[in-house]
């Protein structure tokens, strides 16, 4: 017998993306805040007007104010939480809710920002040559991705979701998960479109006191698809088994810190000017 409901379909899972946690998500707000400025840093010109895509609570969106005060910045995200606390924070700002892979500029963007929402969406070789065609010339497409489907953090919610009583549910959800191109495929599918085009890959290193707190680093994101389907009961023996799990896969640090380990790819690609 069991407590949930059934999931059957791609279109449920994308759906339980879009209801997203703003409140967990700045539990680690530092933490998750560093690679939008080491994508930012990278940015070398002046834009005049930005698109943040995919903006979550606004952090993002904040950081691109800060850096460009003279730019017209519109934010655009499909969470409707996460959107009210953008609104929230940045009252007077644009917003836009939007699914990424409807979503076209009224005008060409100077410069397109998504700091780790496109890991969320699939065909990229469509999409990334779609995000240059929305740029005006010179402009810039900044993306920075979750590189982590291949870390125990994540194998191990596959794992889990296949072996156990809900695996009828949650399999499908498993496959349908988006995975990211590798950084040869990034570089092929852009290298035409661009004058510059930067890739790079840094593995971040998070002291983290233990599970738990893996446990609600993805709780407001990768994990949701696999709990939303189940009941109280059932998410409860999953998060044991997948706590279990990541105590194993995980050394503790002499001091007891748990050393979580978070690859993500960086892509910047300029478009050229137009030749007179
Ligand atoms: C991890 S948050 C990133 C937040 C923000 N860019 C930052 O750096 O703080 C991911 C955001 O991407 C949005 N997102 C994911 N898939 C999306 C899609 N298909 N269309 C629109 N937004 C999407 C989520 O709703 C969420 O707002």
């Amino acid at each position: 017998m069991t407590d949930a409901p059934r999931v059957a379909d791609a279109q449920t899972a994308a759906r339980l993306t879009t209801e997203w946690d703003a409140a967990l998500y700045f539990k680690f707000g530092a933490e998750r805040a560093q690679p939008a400025h080491d994508l930012l840093a990278r940015v070398d010109f002046t834009p005049r007007r930005i698109v943040d895509l995919g903006c979550g609570p606004g952090a993002s969106t904040r950081m691109l104010m800060d850096r460009f005060p003279q730019a017209e910045i519109v934010a655009v995200s499909n969470s409707e939480p996460m959107l009210a606390e953008a609104r929230r924070s940045l009252p007077g700002m644009t917003f836009d809710q939007t699914d990424i892979s409807e979503w076209r500029p009224h005008q060409p963007a100077d410069l397109i920002f998504a700091n780790s929402s496109l890991q969320w969406l699939r065909k990229h070789e469509i999409l990334f040559p779609r995000l240059m065609s929305c740029l005006a010339e010179g402009g810039a497409l900044a993306v920075q991705m979750a590189d982590n489907l291949h870390e125990p953090s994540h194998s191990l919610m596959r794992m889990i979701a296949a072996d156990g009583p809900w695996s009828n549910r949650l399999a499908p959800i498993a496959e349908t998960r988006a995975v990211i191109g590798t950084h040869i495929d990034y570089y092929n599918w852009l290298k035409p479109l661009s004058d510059r085009l930067d890739i790079w890959e840094t593995t971040y290193v998070h002291p983290l006191s233990g599970v738990d707190e893996v446990v609600d680093w993805f709780r407001s994101g990768a994990l949701r698809p696999f709990l939303d389907p189940l009941g109280p009961h059932e998410q409860a023996e999953f998060l044991d088994r997948y706590k279990r799990d990541l105590a194993d896969a995980y050394d503790a640090d002499p001091d007891g810190s748990l050393l979580f380990l978070y690859p993500r790819l960086f892509i910047y690609a300029r478009k050229g000017k137009a030749k007179a």
